[in-house]
């Protein structure tokens, strides 16, 4: 067997969310997107090529993967081998320091993971901007846990070349995203099969021609670390989203009724003077991002919601980076 590469990348939160592609086949969003990494939570991948191998293992957290999943890895790998001389086949094992399951969006971290490990197992060096816009190929958020911090995706409009970059580093903001978990059920529609309805939403128009001045608001409100803009149009944005899921056809409730329950009482801590906001990406878990004078009292608040499982708790982070392997 040949030398083994392992790299780590945390999964992300978007403050404005991508959802809808204008190109399917090369994976142009429909409009911008802006995120947080997620430190202490992490997904670490060891990519092992093998040439004895007929086609690519997958294991996660232990566990061998087959049917959907490992298509998509395979079809992913096979993109990768297209940019590469050595055509070897490689075993795959993942490990997420977070529960799977749990609703916590584990492709971003994933394919951000595996799209570096990957690289350099097969000798490839890219730049972070290529590395970036090729894990979009795996899951489109993926692109945004490439890079450090505060990120945004963005395209260029005259090249179309589309990529995210770090606005502001890991350090720049002490934010926390506490994530109260609701519901270990896979979501019924998958992100990927969800999006592809979003133009069927009378919405998505108005939503996407509006995008620009909300990526405009949340980068000045990360920029001044200004709480109270960014809780603003963070809250717009994933309610937004979530107007088009539900207008599509068929329409699509990601949320779920203790999901908005405890929209609403951010939105009362926030009249008590709380520096909390709400996010919801395509599942019913709420992210709830607080500044640290206002973690403890968010903590547990949640907490006492007895339909909450689980809270977890993460702070900005840094890059997906090899912590073992090719130099
Ligand atoms: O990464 P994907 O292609 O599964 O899309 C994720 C979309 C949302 O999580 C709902 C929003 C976002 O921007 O992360």
């Amino acid at each position: 067997m040949e030398k083994s590469t392992t790299a780590l990348a945390h999964p992300n939160i978007a403050f404005i969310k991508f959802w809808g592609l204008k190109d399917e086949t090369n994976r142009i969003p429909s409009n911008g997107s802006i995120s947080m990494n997620i430190g202490c939570l992490s997904t670490k991948t060891t990519v092992t090529p093998d040439p004895n191998l007929e086609k690519d293992t997958l294991t996660l957290n232990g566990v061998s993967v087959r049917g959907a999943g490992l298509t998509r890895v395979r079809q992913f790998m096979d993109r990768l081998r297209q940019m590469a001389e050595g055509q070897s086949f490689v075993h795959i094992e993942s490990e997420n320091n977070f529960p799977i399951g749990a609703g916590v969006a584990s492709s971003a971290s994933g394919f951000a993971a595996l799209a570096l490990a990957g690289t350099s197992a097969l000798g490839l060096e890219l730049s972070e901007r290529e590395l970036s816009g090729l894990a979009r190929f795996g899951s489109g958020s993926a692109c945004r846990s490439i890079p450090g911090g505060f990120v945004e995706w963005v395209t260029e409009p005259h090249s179309g070349n589309t990529y995210a970059k770090s606005i502001a580093a890991a350090d720049h903001w002490n934010l926390v995203d506490l994530i109260a978990i609701l519901s270990e059920q896979h979501k019924p529609v998958g992100s990927e099969a969800g999006m592809r309805e979003a133009a069927s939403s009378p919405l998505q128009e108005a939503r996407t021609r509006d995008a620009k001045r909300r990526l405009d608001l949340c980068r000045q409100a990360i920029l001044n670390r200004d709480f109270e803009a960014l809780a603003a149009v963070t809250e717009l944005d994933s309610n937004m989203m979530h107007a088009v899921m539900m207008t599509s056809e068929p329409p699509l409730f990601y949320w779920h009724p203790h999901s908005l329950a405890i929209m609403k009482a951010v939105k009362e801590w926030q009249q008590e003077g709380l520096a909390v906001t709400y996010t919801l990406d395509a599942g019913p878990n709420v992210h709830v991002i607080a500044t640290q004078a206002a973690m403890g009292q968010a903590l547990s608040r949640l907490r006492q919601f007895p339909f909450v499982m689980d809270v977890l708790k993460g702070i900005p982070a840094g890059p997906a980076r090899l912590i073992k392997g090719q130099s």
